[in-house]
């Protein structure tokens, strides 16, 4: 059996003031699909499950009413809703002591909610091959992209030996390498050696393993999550009240599954693909996402003067924006917020936001 997890708790700060704390990127529709980031991730994955059911998705409990109402069509037990965020490793954990309840042999994919993926058939077709990976070497299974600048935001995972591939179900092949380091979210200087040195992939924050396969990885490297939380698993398996999960979660540690586990395991193994991933970091990959008129990229109503290279946001139908003699910016008007901001300073966004949180 396999079930696809969609991780959507995240906050999405780098988006603001178009994804504001009670909306982030996931629920947004940013291209003409019609379908939210969140939706067009559960369009993929359908297929792949071949049902509803083997769909879940860990959201916090500020975004369970928006969970239901993009997903219609989901089982409502295959909503997971975390009473606190700790960020994405109790996350897994969580759906993972979940699935292990009722299906402890299945493979359990991981996947972030925030993401644009160009080419589904591929997608589906690695997704496939991990799958098969997984299940039959018990190894924690990652998908990497091939880099193409330095980038501090992602994971690194350095490709190890050719671990064979192949897929037995459908004889199609591919292949599978150890990995011999993953590193999280390098500096801009250490992100510059990966990717001198050509062995290095992108992390996409898409995993698949057997569910015994990450307990296990849990048990060995964060015994004492797993205690904590297996433990308050327990005592709500015999009511449906998640008083202890209540208790429990807020004194989480909060730590990503990539410094929890991905750093720590042995057991890691990548295959590299390419299938259009976009992980719509911030508000660059707009200009990725949408092929602007001309040099600008704007949604909504803009007129500009000698403006090059801008990106031009507004939502509001009544809304204009005008600019002059500007390169190289990004202007948002969103839930009356304006923010302006060099290309090149977007990653900064999550410091205004903070400082809004601190003094608002
Ligand atoms: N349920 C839940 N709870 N989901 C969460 C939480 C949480 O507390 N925190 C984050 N998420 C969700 C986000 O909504 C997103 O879909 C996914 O988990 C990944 O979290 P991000 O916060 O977006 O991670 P990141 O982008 O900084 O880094 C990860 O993704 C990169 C690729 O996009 C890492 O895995 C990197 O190594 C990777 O390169
Ligand atoms: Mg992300």
């Amino acid at each position: 059996q396999f079930v696809a997890v969609i991780l959507a708790g995240g906050s999405g700060e780098r988006f603001w003031p178009l994804s504001r704390r009670n909306r982030p990127k996931q629920f947004l529709t940013l291209d003409d699909s019609g379908r939210s980031l969140l939706q067009a991730t559960c369009d993929r994955l359908v297929e792949l499950c071949g049902e509803p059911e083997g769909l879940m998705v860990v959201t916090g409990n500020a975004y369970r009413s928006q969970v239901l109402e993009q997903l219609p069509d989901m089982p409502l037990e295959n909503l997971l809703v975390e009473p606190a965020a700790r960020d994405t490793a109790p996350a897994v954990l969580y759906a993972a002591l979940r699935i292990a309840r009722t299906q402890p042999d299945a493979v359990m994919g991981v996947f972030p909610a925030d993401h644009r993926v160009t080419d589904a058939p591929t997608f589906s077709r690695v997704v496939r091959q991990a799958i098969a990976l997984a299940e039959r070497s018990g190894q924690l299974v990652t998908i990497g992209i091939t880099p193409t600048f330095p980038a501090t935001g992602y994971g690194y995972i350095q490709r190890g030996e050719v671990m064979g591939g192949g897929n037995e179900d459908s004889g199609e092949e591919f292949t599978a390498y150890t990995v011999t380091r993953f590193t999280e979210k390098p500096d801009s200087e250490t992100a510059q050696g990966f990717l001198n040195d050509g062995g290095y992939a992108w992390n996409s924050g898409i995993f698949v393993w057997k569910v015994s396969a990450i307990l296990d990885a849990f048990r060995q490297h964060q015994p004492e999550l797993y205690g904590q939380l297996s433990g308050a698993m327990e005592a709500d398996s015999h009511g449906l009240t998640q008083r202890a999960l209540r208790e429990i979660f807020p004194q989480l540690p909060k730590i990503s599954i990539d410094y929890a586990i991905l750093e720590k395991s042995d057991a890691v193994s990548v295959i590299p693909a390419e299938f259009g991933w976009d992980d719509l970091g911030d508000w660059n990959a707009l200009e990725r996402l949408l092929k602007g008129e001309g040099e600008n990229v704007a949604v909504g109503r803009h007129v500009g003067l000698d403006t090059g290279g801008a990106i031009l946001y507004t939502t509001n139908g009544d809304d204009l924006i005008a600019t002059i003699g500007l390169e190289d910016v990004v202007v948002v008007r969103a839930n009356e917020v304006t923010l302006v901001v060099r290309k090149d300073r977007t990653q900064d966004i999550k410091r205004v936001v903070q400082q809004l949180k601190d003094h608002p």
